[in-house]
């Protein structure tokens, strides 16, 4: 989508359809939209009169102006109340605005920055927050349709009659679209389907990302991961006729300081079959999207490689098919990791937490001093929260709170799930120094505790998004199919990290 700062005044505005916006319980519209009502002889605060508009979150209302003013069409979007307006509010009344215009033809649309005026935000965050909702509502994945594939909006302005507002809003919309097009990534590679992203694929995607941002890119395969021992990543791979990629990206944003540091790992299963203990039919299809946390580091990679933080990221994505066939690990084998513990197979669809140990064994043996490994691990993460939040565990409170803020401040939620000590009894016993499975009595801990054995005393955080990955209903930003949860709030853990303030670096020269 292409975006524009515009210095303008909204009266004398020409465009195919003008945002402007109400909070829940306004009678008498201000700012912009008063402007506007006023023009057009007070249609809004009649419709406001007559119920029709109410303000209420993410409700459109579409005026018509027959040449009243110069923008030819008006849509009123509800801002819900105002004492609970923020950032995410924009994000996602713009995300629903763009699909309401799409839907009608209307491809170049033209908004205020909601809030900025008499709402009393940040006008950098105000536009960061349109920018980001209306690229992401825009998304939609339909390369594979030949023909007949749906209008979408194709551009944006932002307008603002204060010329001393322009420079912030450049700003904030820059970063919210480096945000969105980053999430916009991660969800392609989720919905895009296993016969074409194969291991090999990813790490050519991944690569892609890295030269188009330049940063640093590394693979390798089967002999190179059998040469630094990691038979627990091996384990999986041993079943697939599609060669398995470890995915490496370099960004040096602290080159002076090594040890400034940190590792984000993300689960690369491109197809989870289940391997010999294989998954029943129905459902099957969405395991293409099992890499989706290998694809939130590569979209969060993509927007860290743009926002130049001063901090070290290594981003690790072990990526494998989880087959079955002659060659695939059996129930009961047990297999080494690379950082020498072994493990005893007792189900081969629980593959996520084996190439995440070997994983995590990378990022420490390479020196990373905090590590943050995101993956759809647990169906039952949809038990314990369902769709409406992620979950985070980790061995340091003060790192679980930091990556739950960051969350906060995009707009997703992740709830803590306890690692008490009493639940490494459900992975302990058989003959080996660790089960691959605890079970199904809190599977979706058990998978963290059996991570949190790994990641020993390095801080390290791990968040499971099997629950919020996918989803079958658009509303708001979010479209059908993969969410891209996680990219934004990685992005904004690695600037906070870094202290740096969170904006696009401007270019100088
Ligand atoms: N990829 C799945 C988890 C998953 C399930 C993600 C549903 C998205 C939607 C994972 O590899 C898996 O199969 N987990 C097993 C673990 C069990 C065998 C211990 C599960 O959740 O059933
Ligand atoms: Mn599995
Ligand atoms: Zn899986």
């Amino acid at each position: 989508m292409k975006l524009e700062i515009k210095l303008a005044d909204v009266r004398s505005l020409e465009t195919d359809l003008l945002v402007v916006n109400l909070f829940q319980g306004v009678t008498v519209p201000g700012g912009a939209t008063g402007a506007v009502n006023v023009l057009l002889d007070g249609v809004i605060s009649d419709l406001i009169q007559a119920g029709e508009i109410t303000g209420r979150q993410n409700e459109i209302t579409l005026i018509h102006t027959f040449g009243k003013i110069p923008a030819k069409r008006i849509a009123v979007l509800g801002l819900g109340s105002r004492d609970a307006f923020s950032s995410q509010v924009i994000r996602q009344g713009m995300g629903a605005l763009v699909r309401y215009a799409s839907a009608r033809n209307i491809v170049n649309i033209t908004t205020i920055a909601h809030g900025a005026g008499i709402g009393g935000m940040d006008p950098e965050e105000s536009a960061r927050a349109v920018a980001e909702g209306a690229c992401l509502g825009a998304y939609r994945f339909s390369k594979y349709k030949t023909q007949g594939s749906d209008p979408v909006v194709e551009s944006l302005d932002i307008v603002d009659s204060s010329a001393d507002k322009i420079d912030s809003l450049n700003q904030g919309m820059n970063l919210g679209k480096v945000l969105a097009e980053s999430t916009n990534i991660a969800r392609d590679l989720g919905n895009e389907p296993a016969n074409i992203l194969s291991p090999i694929e990813l790490a050519l995607r991944a690569k892609a990302v890295c030269e188009s941002v330049g940063i640093e890119f590394q693979a390798f395969g089967r002999e190179e991961a059998f040469n630094l021992g990691m038979g627990a990543f091996l384990s999986v791979a041993a079943g697939s006729e599609q060669p398995p990629r470890f995915i490496i990206m370099k960004y040096s944003g602290d080159p002076d300081n090594p040890h400034n540091n940190i590792a984000l790992c993300g689960k690369g299963i491109t197809f989870d079959s289940g391997g010999i203990s294989i998954k029943p039919v129905e459902g099957m299809g969405a395991m293409k999207g099992d890499m989706a946390g290998g694809a939130a580091v590569i979209g969060a990679m993509n927007a860290i490689g743009q926002i130049k933080p001063k901090i070290n990221v290594m981003a690790l994505v072990p990526a494998t098919e989880n087959m079955p066939s002659g060659a695939a690990a059996r129930p009961a084998d047990v297999v080494t990791s690379a950082l020498g513990k072994t493990i005893e197979i007792v189900t081969t669809d629980a593959e996520g937490r084996m190439v995440l140990a070997d994983a995590i064994a990378y990022a420490i043996n390479n020196g990373q001093n905090r590590i943050v490994d995101v993956a759809t691990l647990t169906g039952a993460a949809s038990v314990a929260l369902g769709n409406v939040a992620s979950a985070v565990m980790g061995n340091d409170d003060q790192f679980i709170e930091q990556v739950i803020e960051a969350g906060k401040f995009c707009g997703e939620r992740f709830w803590e799930l306890p690692l008490f000590p009493e639940y490494r009894d459900q992975i302990t016993t058989g003959i080996a120094d660790l089960l691959n499975s605890g079970g199904r009595p809190a599977g979706t801990i058990t998978a963290g505790y059996f991570l949190k054995e790994f990641a020993g005393d390095i801080p390290w955080v791990h968040l499971d998004i099997a629950a919020t990955a996918r989803t079958d209903k658009e509303s708001g930003y979010t479209a059908k199919g993969h969410t891209g949860v996680a990219v934004r709030t990685l992005v904004r853990l690695v600037t906070d990290l870094a202290g740096s303030s969170f904006q696009v670096e401007r270019r100088v020269g």
